[in-house]
């Protein structure tokens, strides 16, 4: 899930013009690989072994309202999530 974030806040930093949000958006994606990074630690740690896999990225529909609900809709999940 880590992996599938900072993939989706990376993309949506892309699309956006380079204003304050894709800056936060592209800070938040960097977020997301350090959260990686620490749980990848963890895991080696504990004598595990790292699995780079991920599942296909669903980014919604091409046009902006399907795209914006599906995003809508991953923050909300993500929120309950946690
Ligand atoms: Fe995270």
């Amino acid at each position: 899930m880590e992996i599938e974030a900072s993939m989706v806040y990376v993309r949506n930093a892309f699309l956006m013009k380079d204003c304050v949000p894709s800056r936060l958006t592209e800070a938040i994606a960097i977020d997301e690989m350090r959260h990686m990074n620490w749980l990848g630690d963890l895991i080696v740690k504990k004598g595990g072994v790292l699995v780079m896999e991920h599942k296909e990225l669903d980014f919604g529909s091409e046009d902006l309202k399907g795209y914006l609900q599906k995003q809508y809709d991953l923050e909300n999940d993500a929120v309950k999530r946690y």
